[in-house]
Formats: C-alpha cells, structure tokens, sequence
C-alpha cells in the first residue's frame, strides 16, 4: 500500500507520517509539502533516509506537479492534510485560503479521479460546523450538524468537504472525510494557542489571551487522530463524513493557567488583548458514530499528554526556537504588535 501524504512536513502531517511508520511499516509513504513557513523539513528528518519514505515539495493546487506525481508514483491511497490552517492569518488574508485548501483539493481530485485511487481522504475540521453556544453544554456536532462557517478559514475547509461531496457523488469517486476538534501535541507551530504559550511563558513574554478567555475548545491528543484516520482508511465506508473528539472541552483561559502552572511561572503574564474578529464561542464534538462504526476511542487522557507536550516543547526547543524568527516574528508582531 502506497500512501501520498500530503501537508506531512506540518504538526498532523508529520505525527501522522510517524505513526504510519510505526504501525505500518510495510507501507509505502509519499510525503508532497509546499513547505510554506509552517512546514519543517527538519521535521522529517528521521525519514529521510528510509527506503520507504520520499518527501517532495511542491504544491497541492500544481495541477502539472500534481499529475506528475500521480504518473510516477501511482498511489494507492491520498490523505490531504495540507492547508493554511491558521483562523488568525485567514482573517489577515483569505486569498491563499481559497487557493491552497480549495482549489489544492479540486486539483488533488482530479489527479484521483484521472488515476484512479483506493481512497482519498480529505483531513477536515469540527469548525465547518460553526459555534455552539456557552450556555448549551447539551449540544454537540454531529456528522449531520449543517455546516455554518464563521472565518474566512473554515469557510475554505467547508468548501473543500462540499467539493469532496461532489466529486463522491457525480464520479463515483472513494471518498471519506473527517471532522476532528482541536489538535495538540508535539510539532505544533507556536502560532497555535499551546504552542505559543508555552513558548512565551518560557522567554516570560506575555501570554495574550483574546477577549475574556472562556472559549471554550474540545482538545484531543495529536495521535490520537492519527489512530483515528488510520482506522477509517482500513475500515471506514467511503461516501462517510467521520467526527473525531474525546468530549474534552475547555476554556482557552484554564489551558493558559495550567500551563504557566505546569513551568511554574506567574499568571500575572496573561494579558486579556482584543478579540478574535468573529470568534467562535464552542466546538464540541459527539464522536458516538466513529465509535460505534469503527470502535475508535481516544487513548490520552488530557492531563497526561498535557504533560507530555510541555515537556516535549522543553526538550525540543531547538526545533521551534529556530522556526520562531523570520517571516513568523513579522507576523507577531503585525498581530499583537497593538492588539
Ligand atoms: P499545519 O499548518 O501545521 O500544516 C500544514 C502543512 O501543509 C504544512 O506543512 C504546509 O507546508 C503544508 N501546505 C500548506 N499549503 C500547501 C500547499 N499548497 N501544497 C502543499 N502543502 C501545503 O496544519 P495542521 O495543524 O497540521 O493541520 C493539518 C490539517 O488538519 C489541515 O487540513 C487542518 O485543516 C486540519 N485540522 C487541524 C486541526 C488542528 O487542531 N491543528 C484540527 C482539525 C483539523
Ligand atoms: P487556535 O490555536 O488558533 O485554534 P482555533 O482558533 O482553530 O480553535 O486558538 C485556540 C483558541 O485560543 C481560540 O479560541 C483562540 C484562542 N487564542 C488566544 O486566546 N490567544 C492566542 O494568542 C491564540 C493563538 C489563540
């Protein structure tokens, strides 16, 4: 089995790309990033040199690139997690939204549907279902929530899931999707909200929390995704949407807390900055149907892979350190420079 894996070099991609290896290791693994600035190379370093493994950087929306590597590498199966995937920066600018995780999606369809494919399974997110609200923890997404989008970013995604819909239907094309909440864990770029507190925390740098902080955002470990994407390209049925969530919901301002407790630094770093434009208020996601259709179930309890973060993010400071400059120090400063 020949896996195309593309957005690997990006923080799901890459545990994804680790976890296949591990469970899988006869399968084949075809890696295509743009490496735009939150894909690492560095990341896939332990691949580089197995036999199975090769990493290609070039664009999802190539149509020429695209096709080329369908013509020589003629996978089996494609797993589409590349995108912009950040809400802030898609508020910034929407353009290459559209253009990466709509138009990469047509083009990653059509090579599918021009070659022919086992699988293509389009990596989608509980926010195409917008919000819920605070004062109704009785509500939960479910597969047959209706997609309702709040940012320029998950108006992109729930495109993508729409065109995916499409080409199952009018070509008959082997088509499943997945709708996971909120992802934490290792390789995660600190412009997402645990990566960046625990990295400012540790330079004490302030820790800017939108609005009031009571957000509320249902985490659930990275691996625990993977397993789950795993499972639906061994048993799911194509033309199936998939929820994936470990019903662990929690304020963005409890996270901030447990974090500065976790590397013993002050609260007094957190500072209340303006809202997110458009902030969605609660994800939730009800993950009955993928465990009763496929028996999965998340593994890691919160408290523990909290921990294990942390800790990953302080013997790893070389890898975010690094990716903490340049085009991203810009972007912070243009974000929270006066917020
Ligand atoms: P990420 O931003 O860390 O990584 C995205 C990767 O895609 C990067 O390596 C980047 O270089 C690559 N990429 C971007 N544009 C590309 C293009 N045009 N062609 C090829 N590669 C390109 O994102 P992530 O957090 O790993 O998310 C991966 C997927 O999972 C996304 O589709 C996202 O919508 C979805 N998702 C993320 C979360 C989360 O909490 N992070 C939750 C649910 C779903
Ligand atoms: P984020 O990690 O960007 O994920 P998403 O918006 O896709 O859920 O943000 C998670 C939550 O944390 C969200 O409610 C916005 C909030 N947040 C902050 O309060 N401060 C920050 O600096 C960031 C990046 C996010």
């Amino acid at each position: 089995m020949k896996i195309l894996v593309t957005g690997g070099a990006g923080f799901i991609g890459s545990n994804f790309i680790f976890y296949i290896e591990k469970k899988h290791p006869e399968y084949e693994l075809v890696c295509l990033d743009k490496l735009t600035y939150a894909g690492n190379l560095a990341t896939l370093a332990p691949m580089m040199d197995r036999l199975n493994f090769k990493f290609i950087r070039g664009d999802i929306a190539d149509q020429e690139a695209v096709f080329d590597i369908f013509e020589t590498e003629k996978p089996d199966v494609v797993v589409n997690f590349a995108a912009e995937s950040h809400v802030d920066r898609s508020i910034e600018a929407p353009g290459i939204f559209l253009q990466t995780n709509v138009i990469g999606t047509q083009v990653l369809l059509d090579a599918c549907r021009s070659y022919g494919i086992q699988r293509y399974h389009q990596v989608s997110t509980d926010e195409v279902y917008g919000d819920l609200p605070l004062d109704r923890p009785d509500l939960f997404f479910t597969e047959q929530t209706p997609l309702h989008t709040s940012s320029p970013y998950s108006a992109s995604k729930a495109s993508a899931d729409l065109l995916c819909n499409a080409y199952q239907r009018t070509y008959g094309l082997p088509i499943t999707i997945s709708r996971c909440s909120n992802n934490y864990g290792p390789y995660q770029f600190p412009e997402k909200l645990i990566p960046l507190m625990i990295a400012n925390a540790l330079a004490d740098k302030p820790l800017p929390v939108y609005g009031e902080g009571l957000n509320v955002r249902d985490w659930l470990y990275v691996e625990d995704h993977c397993a789950a994407i795993d499972l639906i390209l061994e048993s799911g049925q194509a033309g199936q949407v998939y929820n994936i969530g470990g019903h662990n919901e929690m304020k963005n301002i409890d996270i901030v807390k447990l974090i500065c407790k976790a590397l013993d630094k002050p609260e007094r770093l957190i500072t209340y900055v303006t809202d997110r434009k458009g902030h969605d208020m609660r994800y939730a996601i009800d993950p009955t149907f993928i465990h009763e259709k496929l028996g999965w179930l998340p593994e890691t309890k919160f408290e523990a892979g909290i921990q294990r973060t942390i800790q990953w993010y302080l013997d790893n400071q070389d890898w975010w350190t690094e990716i903490v400059n340049g085009e991203y120090q810009s972007y912070y400063e243009r974000m929270y420079g006066n917020r």
